[in-house]
């Protein structure tokens, strides 16, 4: 696109400022510069004006889960399923690992952070520590997807050669980057990392699928039999990685996906809970709970929107294959984003200063025709590390990691 052209574009959007160090660039920024604003899709600009309308919900209701007493009645035939789909090469796992972390406020990828005291302990280690113990079991490699970003690729790929991909066998890990998307002021405006660089930040983790195909993993992953993906966040680091029991539970179950979840420690705790929604699976906030529904019981007296996700889910390739179609919605998300101020300084925030737009993976669940929701021990299967210290932190995080024998000193 032309510069006059790349004007009128921003004139039409409000956007001007985002030529405000043009003239300061050299001829192959300018061209770098132009081909960004060109690609920019400015029709998520309209998404901040709704944000604070309340999404119409459907139907909530309770949804059937399979409970830990449940697991524990069948679980040798979960496992005897699980592991025949695992050694039959059908099972995937997606490594959520684009994010970039603004709570721990790290610089790098979060699985490069070290939770070890003296003896480093990184969480990638944990994660592939995690997936080598059902390796150990199946006798054979599962292929890892681990999706990255703009932001963090060089810094993960180096990561994992440097420590020689912690014993897993190279040639079963496969990076992908995610797209990405502008990010904003408060006003709508779009930031300027730098002079010459328009600030984005990734997409969220709703948009792994399409990056997946998108990045050509999607033909060789069917050629080999592929039928299931066990996606999950890179900062949990106790959660069992292509767990047998889980893939048995879901494929005994003739659903088309599963969702581990957690007992929530008091009815108004501050996740999101499954439920059905209009007959389908989904999540409802904990601000979107009343009262009422937050101590609803069920028949068997249980809570009835008892149970949060933790970001474990397994997908059958098929179906997110054909929900690939249909639209997701883009969330407006408030960040802390690095820019470049009026005065030429980078000013990298100490507090959120404005809007991403993050495509979420709860969503996906919703598109799916059924789930199983697959409730796990909080305590062993559930340390996310957001914070550097109180809930969800390294503290509590390490403290979980001692309660289940792991090291960290
Ligand atoms: P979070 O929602 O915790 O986001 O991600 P985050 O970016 O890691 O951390 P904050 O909110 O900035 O502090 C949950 C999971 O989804 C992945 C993360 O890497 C993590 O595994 N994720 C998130 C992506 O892969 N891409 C994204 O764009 C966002």
């Amino acid at each position: 696109m032309q510069i006059t052209q790349v004007k009128t574009l921003l004139e039409k959007y409000n956007q001007e400022h985002l030529l405000k160090y043009y003239e300061e660039l050299s001829e192959g920024e300018k061209a770098g510069l132009l081909d960004q604003i060109a690609d920019i899709d400015f029709s998520v600009l309209e998404l901040i004006k709704d944000k604070d309308i309340e999404q119409k919900r459907g139907h909530i209701e309770p949804i059937e889960v399979c409970t830990i007493e449940e697991i524990e009645a069948h679980k040798e035939r979960f496992f005897e399923m699980g592991m025949d789909a695992i050694k039959a090469g059908k099972v995937g796992a997606v490594l959520l690992a684009g994010g970039q972390g603004t709570r721990l406020g790290a610089d790098k990828p979060k699985g490069i952070y070290n939770i070890g005291i003296e003896k480093p302990l990184y969480i990638f280690e944990m994660i592939m520590k995690n997936l080598m113990d059902v390796v150990s079991l199946a006798g054979v490699y599962i292929p890892l997807f681990v999706m990255t970003s703009e932001k963090n690729h060089e810094d993960t790929v180096a990561f994992f050669e440097e420590k020689n991909y912690f014993g897993y066998d190279r040639a079963y890990v496969h990076f992908f980057k995610q797209a990405m998307a502008v990010a904003t002021d408060y006003e709508g405006k779009i930031y300027l990392e730098d002079k010459g660089k328009v600030a984005t930040s990734p997409n969220g983790n709703g948009g792994w699928f399409t990056s997946f195909m998108k990045a050509g993993l999607l033909e060789p992953a069917r050629k080999q039999g592929m039928q299931w993906l066990n996606v999950f966040a890179v900062d949990n680091v106790l959660q069992k990685i292509a767990d047998p029991y889980f893939v048995g539970a879901v494929i005994d179950s003739g659903m088309v996906s599963g969702a581990k979840v957690v007992a929530k420690a008091e009815p108004k705790e501050k996740v999101g809970a499954i439920c059905l929604e209009d007959g389908k699976p989904s999540i409802v906030e904990y601000y979107e709970l009343s009262d009422e529904m937050a101590y609803q019981k069920t028949e068997t007296g249980r809570l009835a929107y008892n149970y949060g996700v933790i970001l474990n889910y397994l997908f059958d390739i098929d179906t997110l294959e054909r929900i690939t179609k249909e639209s997701m919605q883009l969330h407006v998300v408030e960040k802390k984003i690095p820019y470049i101020n009026d005065e030429g300084v980078i000013i990298k925030p100490e507090e959120v200063n404005g809007y991403k737009f993050e495509l979420l993976v709860l969503d996906m669940v919703h598109m799916m025709d059924n789930c199983l929701p697959y409730e796990v021990e909080r305590n062993k299967e559930f340390a996310p590390i957001k914070n550097k210290t109180g809930i969800d932190s390294v503290e509590s995080a390490r403290e979980l990691l001692r309660l289940n024998g792991i090291e960290v000193v």
